[in-house]
């Protein structure tokens, strides 16, 4: 089980990192989308919001990580089938993912530190404010977060299916490189 990728593989520590954070991903967004539709009495009002901050700062600190660990890492090469536009598409997508998953990060803090608050981290440790312009900041940070989740969701689904269509349409390994670190020979 190797922990570095190679020009084949993933290693495990990208496997982890991908699976990790779209599970976290995934439920941060139903989570928000919960949380918008409860009134101010339903108790879940008060405590849902420290879970999704909580879990945001550990989907925007995985991110760092796994962006320096990305760079840190040898690139995989793509299949033999993979033809040109589906690899360009590839990257056209995982950069959309990555860009909007850091917009999304940077507004959910800028939404939460607006106010002058600090964000804590599961009771652990709190993340002071640094930019606080008070409800002009909420309203701008809410609406870039509103928009940034659904183009983070959008794309994640468009890369899904395209990760689909490789496994069950061109039957090719795509799919299954992302859930094993030794699918082909090094
Ligand atoms: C919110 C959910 C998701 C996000 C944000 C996401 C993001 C990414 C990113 C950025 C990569 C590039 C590798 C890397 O930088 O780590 C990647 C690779 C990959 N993902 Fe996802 N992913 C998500 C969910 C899924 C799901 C549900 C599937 C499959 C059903 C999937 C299948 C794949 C595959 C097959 C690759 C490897 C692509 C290749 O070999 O070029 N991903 N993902």
């Amino acid at each position: 089980m190797k922990l570095r990728n190679t020009q084949h593989n993933f290693g495990i520590i990208a496997l982890l990192l991908h699976w990790v954070m779209a599970l976290l991903i995934i439920g941060l967004f139903v989570l928000g989308k919960y949380m918008m539709s409860l009134d101010y009495y339903d108790s879940f009002y008060h405590i849902g919001p420290w879970w999704h901050k909580s879990f945001g700062l550990l989907i925007a600190v995985l991110l760092v990580f796994r962006i320096v660990w990305k760079i840190a890492n040898p690139k995989l090469l793509p299949l033999e089938n993979h033809k040109p536009y589906e690899i360009n598409l590839a990257k056209l997508v995982q950069t959309v993912l990555y860009l909007s998953l850091i917009v999304c990060c940077l507004s959910g803090v800028l939404i939460s530190t607006a106010e002058d608050a600090a964000i804590s981290f599961f009771d652990w440790f709190e993340v002071p404010a640094f930019i606080s312009r008070g409800k002009e900041q909420v309203d701008m940070a809410g609406n870039v977060h509103y928009y940034a989740t659904y183009l983070l969701i959008l794309f994640a689904a468009i890369h899904m299916l395209a990760a689909l269509k490789h496994h069950f349409l061109d039957k090719d390994l795509t799919l299954m490189r992302i859930f094993r670190s030794n699918i082909q020979e090094d």
